[in-house]
């Protein structure tokens, strides 16, 4: 997945490069700074002192001696006042700079902590929102696998609306593996009248919707299902992007899938795809819930509300929320794995 958020401790991540939120000196600190230089050990502090310094928004390259990466990049971000003071282009700056400097050394991975977020004050949501934007854009045009690793869970808000808002519906949808209420037993039996009902609709090649809901065939669906019936994943994900003349490479940047697994699919149609890979297909080609379904059941999947993740996904479509960073952020707060790869 080219981008993905992490939680993790940056000079723990076997990447290429990791970046470090330094100061202007290049002289070492507290927090990442403060764990780099202790864990890379002394040679670094020695070789920032020949680089004599560093401007706010400029980034240095340095190796990473005792770290498991080959080189820190170290960059300096704003210190927040209160976002009038150019702190934004600044913070941008830093990710630009530091991403076309691991791309002149070959980087194809590399590790970003929320720069300017700590003792620098930047609000961290606003933080994020920089560090993914800039990162998404230098992702349009290269390839690289780029690592936000936060420090801990809460290193970031979420839209608390959204957030909730998807918990809610989790907990309206979500169908226990254990039943224990007699309202629950009831549904389930629900269910798997409907299941049964369904298989026999899914005989006669007919859509249908989640066992819960009456058993419509959408038109779209239905014609997709009688028009390509012999469609393969692979035939119906580059008829969907011809359908919406987009190129390959602006579907797959948008499913924050990797160009080369993206190639792997096109190139041979009995290539099987992860649920999450054809889930964030489906977001990049901002699919119906029914299409969803479809390109679901081609590569032999389906949506299921036992599942929390695939709920998530299906609020987010039927709420047309197609952003894959911030379903991917939904994802990771519900420790749930995130779509891509
Ligand atoms: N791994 C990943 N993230 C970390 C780690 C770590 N080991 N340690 C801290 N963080 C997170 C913090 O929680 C924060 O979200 O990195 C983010 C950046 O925080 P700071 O390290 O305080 O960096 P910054 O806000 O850019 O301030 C830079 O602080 O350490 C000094 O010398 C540094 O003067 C400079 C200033």
């Amino acid at each position: 997945m080219p981008l993905e958020i992490v939680r993790n401790d940056i000079t723990k991540m076997a990447v290429d490069a990791i970046v470090n939120a330094a100061n202007t000196s290049l002289l070492g600190g507290g927090g990442v700074d403060g764990a780099i230089h202790r864990a890379a050990g002394p040679q670094l502090l020695e070789e920032c002192r020949t680089l004599h310094g560093c401007r706010t928004g400029e980034a240095k390259i340095t190796k990473g001696y005792r770290l498991p990466c080959k080189y820190v990049i170290h960059t300096a971000g704003p210190i927040y006042q209160d976002g009038q003071h150019g702190e934004r282009d600044l913070l941008v700056a830093c990710y630009q700079n530091s991403l076309e400097l691991a791309k002149a050394h070959d980087c194809e991975t590399v590790a970003f902590p929320l720069i300017s977020s700590g003792v620098y004050g930047y609000p961290k949501a606003d933080a994020l929102k920089v560090a993914i934007d800039a990162i998404t854009h230098f992702l349009f045009e290269n390839d690289m696998t780029i690592y936000i690793v936060v420090f801990s869970k809460d290193a970031f808000e979420i839209s608390s609306k959204l957030f909730s808002d998807i918990e809610a519906y989790i907990d309206d949808v979500y169908v226990e593996e254990h039943l224990d209420s007699p309202r629950e037993s009831i549904r389930s039996r629900l269910q798997s009248k409907y299941l049964k009902q369904a298989r026999e609709y899914e005989e006669l090649d007919e859509c249908y919707e989640a066992p819960t809901a009456p058993m419509v065939a959408s038109d779209a669906c239905l014609n997709d299902m009688l028009n390509q019936i012999d469609e393969s994943f692979a035939e119906m994900l580059i008829r969907k992007i011809d359908e919406r003349q987009i190129t390959d490479a602006e579907c797959y940047k948008r499913a924050n899938v990797d160009r080369r697994l993206f190639n792997k699919i096109k190139n041979n149609p009995l290539y099987k795809p992860s649920k999450q890979t054809v889930l964030a297909f489906a977001i990049a080609l901002e699919l119906s819930l029914d299409e969803t379904k479809n390109m679901l059941m081609k590569a032999g999947f389906a949506l299921s509300h036992s599942n929390r993740a695939d709920i998530v996904v299906e609020y987010c479509i039927m709420t047309g929320n197609y952003n894959i960073i911030e379903i991917n952020q939904v994802l990771f707060k519900l420790d749930l794995q995130p779509l891509g790869y």
